[in-house]
This record gives structure tokens, sequence and C-alpha cells, in this order.
């Protein structure tokens, strides 16, 4: 499963659902392409149809594909030719160096509230002084466990990935004999695309590996830690991850750890509300906490992710998508959202407040995990980092489905990079 489905699938998908605001008599239809991970699309739908009611416009949802991956492939086509159907995109926080220069600037319509967001995602939001995309929620890797297994087997949250390999193993296979016998340990991301990229940075740096290509432009990825962490995944491979996990996005791992036949999950945070959800199998046995580190001289590392808001430059009505796109990432809309949904906030104070803190209380205690997740090396790939991901998802799945050697596939990435680089320069 190297390459990704064509884009010409999705382009259906552009028939959303159209919501109209109360008494719009001359109302503007804005669109809005949301993503759909878990309940993704529902609070863009209530929060869109928040403001239609507010302003008296419609709005049009457009639902895009799961896999990070193929929603880049859609938008960079419709935003190639210059489509003006989708007023407001959803962006993931690699892209502003992709996609920037389709969007406007939205320091203009945002500039009483910019102060309020970490100022590290303004940064990565901002090309060339354009402010291209107001932040809308930060994500960060993190280990779910089944807190009712781990206890009934005297074993802790491990600290290490070796711990978590040997707990995993232990607990489903004492599993599968006691009657389960669709038990896994370990469930991840482990398809050819983005997720891939962001699970796999977080071995690598989990070892001292480094993030692929380093802030100056140096590529880095050429090296033992970096192949020690892929050899280990690696292991895992039928071993405490199925075969399968090899085809996941975060949804499928989502549904095997939910049905009770996973110990472990690497996942979002998107994750947690589902899993302790009335429609869980395992609602109340679920801990999380900080991804493993690299062995006993490595670290936790987590992959910094999170979805921005950008308005098209071809929109037909900038001025309200760019006012629709200041209210979904505002103080109130972003509380609602984490209370909710788990949606971590862009907006520093909110993990202050007590009722965000009571309905995900891993917002406070992950708190670290949060500020100080590893950022891909988009920012100084910029409109190349794509192709430096697919570059490097593509070297891990070698590794990963047993056809290649860490080590080999390494050095073979390093050249690859080189020649796309052009002496570092990107
Ligand atoms: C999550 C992250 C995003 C990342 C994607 C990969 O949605 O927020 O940044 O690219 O997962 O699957």
């Amino acid at each position: 499963m190297k390459n990704s489905k064509p884009v010409g699938l999705f382009v259906s998908m552009l028939f959303g659902a159209a919501l109209c605001g109360a008494g719009a008599a001359h109302a503007a239809k804005i669109s809005i392409s949301c993503g759909a991970v878990g309940q993704e699309y529902e609070f863009c739908k209530t929060g869109a149809e928040a403001w239609a009611k507010k302003t008296g416009n419609e709005v049009n949802l457009v639902s895009t594909p799961n896999s990070a991956t193929e929603r880049l492939a859609l938008y960079q086509q419709l935003l190639a030719a210059g489509a003006p159907d989708i007023d407001v995109f959803q962006i993931d926080v690699v892209w502003p160096g992709i996609l920037g220069n389709h969007f406007i600037d939205l320091a203009p319509f945002a500039k009483d509230v910019v102060k309020n967001h970490f100022p590290a995602i303004i940064q990565n939001n901002t090309i060339d002084g354009k402010l291209v995309a107001m932040p809308w929620f930060t994500d960060a890797g993190m280990l779910y466990y089944r807190k009712d297994l781990l206890e009934k087997y005297g074993a802790k949250p491990p600290q290490t990935w070796q711990e978590l390999t040997e707990t995993a193993k232990k607990i489903q296979d004492a599993e599968r004999k006691g009657g389960n016998d669709k038990m896994w340990g370990f469930v991840w991301q482990g398809r050819a695309y983005e997720g891939l990229t962001c699970n796999a940075l977080e071995w690598v740096a989990s070892y001292n590996g480094g993030i692929v290509v380093d802030k100056d432009g140096k590529i880095t990825i050429n090296n033992p830690q970096a192949a020690a962490a892929l050899d280990t995944a690696a292991g895992w491979i039928k071993t405490i991850s199925p075969e399968g996990v090899l085809n996941y996005t975060e949804e499928e791992g989502r549904g095997v750890f939910q049905s009770g036949n996973a110990v472990f999950m690497r996942n979002w945070p998107y994750a947690w509300p589902l899993a302790q959800g009335p429609e869980s199998a395992i609602k109340g046995k679920v801990g999380v906490s900080a991804l493993p580190k690299g062995g006993a001289d490595g670290r936790s590392a987590a992959a910094l992710g999170g979805w921005q808001l950008a308005v098209s430059k071809y929109s037909k009505n900038k001025e309200l998508a760019a006012d629709l796109a200041v209210y979904l990432t505002s103080t109130e809309e972003q509380k609602r959202r984490a209370i909710k949904g788990a949606y971590n906030p862009t907006i520093e104070s909110l993990y202050k407040d007590q009722e965000i803190l009571a309905a995900a209380p891993f917002m406070g205690e992950l708190y670290d995990t949060f500020v100080n997740a590893v950022a891909r090396p988009s920012t100084v790939t910029g409109a190349k980092y794509n192709q430096v991901s697919n570059e490097f998802w593509n070297a891990v799945y070698s590794v990963l489905s047993g056809k290649a050697k860490a080590a080999d596939s390494l050095a073979q990435l390093e050249g690859s990079l080189k020649r796309m680089s052009r002496g570092g320069k990107w």
C-alpha cells in the first residue's frame, strides 16, 4: 500500500450538507472543509451552524478523507485549479509551507486574538509575514492503555519501548489463553501515509535519533539510533501488533482498541472521549500516559500535530469566510470542543480552565507533553515537506514490512533526501 488512492474518488464528497441560518434572506453561503476522523465532522458542523445562526448566513460542510495524505492531495488539486468551491480549509500543522500561497492573510481579521494562541503555532502558520491560518486545535501522540488489564497482571504503564514490548506480549498471550483470541498487545498507525511519519518520528526522536532533517536543513536521519528505533518497531509486527497495522490509520487502531482487543494504543487526544464514551466496550478502563522512551538514555517524544483554519484566496466571500474561521477558533468555541471532544486548545489560558481539566484530565497531566511535542521538519523543508515525509514513510514502511533492513533503508533515504534538498538549501 505505498500509494494513496486517487483523488478523484473523493470529488463526490464535495457535495456536502447545506445548513441554513435562520431568516437568511440574502445570506451568503460559506463552504468549509472539515476532517471526519472520530467526531471531527460533528463538532465542525455544530460550530459552523452556530456561526450561521448568529450571522444569518449559510454554511456548507465538505467532508474530507481521513488520511491526512489523501486530504492534502484533494486540497492541492482544488487549489491548483483556483476553484472557489471551498472558502475555509481545515489544514494540517505541516501544510502552511506547502499551501500557504493559496490563502489570504488572516492577521487583519484576528488582530485582537492572535496573542491568545501559543506563539509557536502562530509562528508556524506565518509564511513570508502572512498569517495564512488560524490555529484550531493542537495534537500530540499519546499512549493509551488498558488500566484494568495492567492491574490484573500487576504491570505499570511502560517507561521504555522495551517495557512496552514485554508488557504487551505478556498480557496479550495471557488474555488469549484466557479466551480472547483476538487480543493484541499494541496498535498504532502503520499505513504508508503521514500518520506513519508521526509514529516513526516519535520512535526515532525517543532514541535521540533526531527528526530526519534538523532545523538548519541538515539531513540527519542516517544514524544508528534511528536504525535501532526502526528495528525495534519492525519486531512488533506479528508479535504484539497485527500485520494489518501496516494498513491502519488512526481510526482502524481505535476500532481494535475500543472493542477491547488491544492492551496499548498510540493515538491522538480525539480518541479519549470515544474510548470512554457510552458505546465503548472499555469505558472506565482506559488510562493515558506519555509515550515510552527509547531506552534508559532516551526520552519520551510526542509528534506535534494539529489543525488550523485557512481562507482561500479564490473565495468569493473572503471577509465572511475569515469571520467564520475566527469564530471557530475563538476561546469559547475551543472551550466547547475541548470539553466535549477533547480537542486540545491552542489558547494557553484554557489549560487552566477547571471545566476542561475535569472533562479531559490528561490536558493537565500531560501538559508538558503537549508543549514539548516534537515538530516534524515542515518549516525548514517548506513546500517540499510532503515529498520529504513521503520518502521517510516509505523508507520506514519497507523496514516494517520486512523488505529492507533499517540501516540500508536509512542510507538510501539519506541519498534521496540529499538529491531533493540541493545541498541542504531546500
Ligand atoms: C493528526 C495530526 C496531524 C497529523 C495526522 C497524521 O490528525 O493532528 O498533524 O498529520 O494526525 O495522521
